[in-house]
């Protein structure tokens, strides 16, 4: 590998999560706004060359895991096709997807044929009205076919991810505990983190791990902590203590895990981002519609690496949310 992505605190970037669209067909309040949303014009997203392109640079200076994300990235037209196309890159070891599961019966069999590896599913609540209250929108039902049709076309180590949101979802923690306990899904539960469109978001409004585990190891099974085996992964896991699964605490709120980060993002339209809560983007765009070379789209990733802090600084005075949010940015 030539020039691998290190950053100023050690960290070397092998992951790259590139958000695909910006668009959704759902409206989760912690996301997006409900109306007046203003998104990206087609001619403004990345084509799939063009993603592929700063994919093949990225992989040269040692990226091995791709995630597409969103807004949902399953309104974009044609995914299976850019997962082709990624899948050939020398060096892309995984190319996974995180989806909120409403286009998934559809799309599954199409999205395992193109080689996708692993698909992580949102859910964070089994309860129809719950369900809208989060989301705006009508769909429990299609995420659990959804979730059925991923299993039946053979994708392995599926994720829920589940966002806790404290006076909202305490009564479905453990209804999801149970359900993906008994469909062999590994559910992972996640601190509402200040990344919503409104920015209306409020720590009162955080379910933390401790309190999350407390709840699911008194009404759903005694938990025992397991080693991380992989130090990047966002999520701390737990044995339940019969055996049966385990669930993990994405604590991104209480126990930020920015040191072992190992994540750059893309945005829709091509900006490079070296963390969620990052002020700064880097114009990968620019570079592939002037005529830019590969040099120079090395040098970007590199620049946007260098310039990572220590962490996203969420508990200090000074801390202000990302002027984007979620949707604009990529799970
Ligand atoms: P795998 O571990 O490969 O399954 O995926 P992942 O957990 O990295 O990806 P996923 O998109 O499923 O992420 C789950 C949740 O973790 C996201 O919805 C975010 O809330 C959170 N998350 C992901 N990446 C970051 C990150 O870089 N920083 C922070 N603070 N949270 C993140
Ligand atoms: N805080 C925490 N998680 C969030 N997600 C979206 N917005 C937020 C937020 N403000 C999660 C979704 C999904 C993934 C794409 O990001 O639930 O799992
Ligand atoms: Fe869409 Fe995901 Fe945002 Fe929900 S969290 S509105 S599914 S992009």
């Amino acid at each position: 590998i030539q020039n691998p992505l290190v950053d100023s605190f050690g960290r070397a970037h092998t992951s790259l999560r590139v958000s695909v669209t910006d668009r959704c067909n759902i409206r989760c309040f912690y996301c997006m706004p409900l109306e007046n949303i203003r998104f990206k014009a087609r001619a403004e997203l990345l084509t799939f060359e063009e993603i592929a392109r700063v994919v093949r640079v990225a992989a040269l200076h040692g990226v091995r895991k791709l995630r597409l994300t969103g807004g949902e990235p399953l309104v974009r037209s044609n995914l299976p096709e850019l997962i082709r196309l990624l899948r050939e890159i020398g060096g892309i070891e995984e190319v996974a997807l995180t989806t909120n599961g409403i286009l998934l019966a559809e799309q599954a069999e199409a999205l395992k044929q193109a080689g996708l590896s692993r698909v992580n599913i949102s859910l964070d609540s089994l309860n129809e009205e719950i369900f809208q209250q989060i989301t705006r929108r009508a769909g429990v039902e299609r995420v659990l076919a959804g979730i059925a049709a991923a299993q039946k076309v053979g994708f392995a180590e599926i994720r829920l991810n589940t966002v806790a949101i404290r006076h909202l979802t305490e009564g479905e923690i453990v209804p999801l505990a149970n359900f993906a306990r008994e469909n062999d899904l590994h559910l992972r539960f996640i601190e509402f983190m200040p990344l919503d469109a409104d920015k209306a978001w409020h720590t009162d409004q955080v379910l933390s791990g401790r309190q999350l585990r407390e709840i699911i190891s008194r009404d759903v099974a005694p938990l025992v902590e397991i080693d991380r085996l992989d130090k990047s992964q966002p999520a701390t896991d737990y044995a339940y203590a019969d055996g049966k699964q385990r669930v993990g605490f994405i604590n991104s709120v209480t126990e930020p895990f920015c040191g072992s980060c190992n994540r750059l993002r893309m945005t829709a339209e091509g900006q490079l981002r070296n963390c969620l809560f990052g002020t700064t983007e880097w114009d990968a765009r620019q570079i592939l519609r002037s005529g830019g070379s590969d040099h120079e789209l090395a040098k970007l990733l590199s620049d946007c690496v260098r310039a990572k802090k220590a962490s996203h600084g969420m508990d200090s005075p000074e801390f202000v949310p990302p002027e984007r949010a979620m949707y604009q940015i990529g799970g």
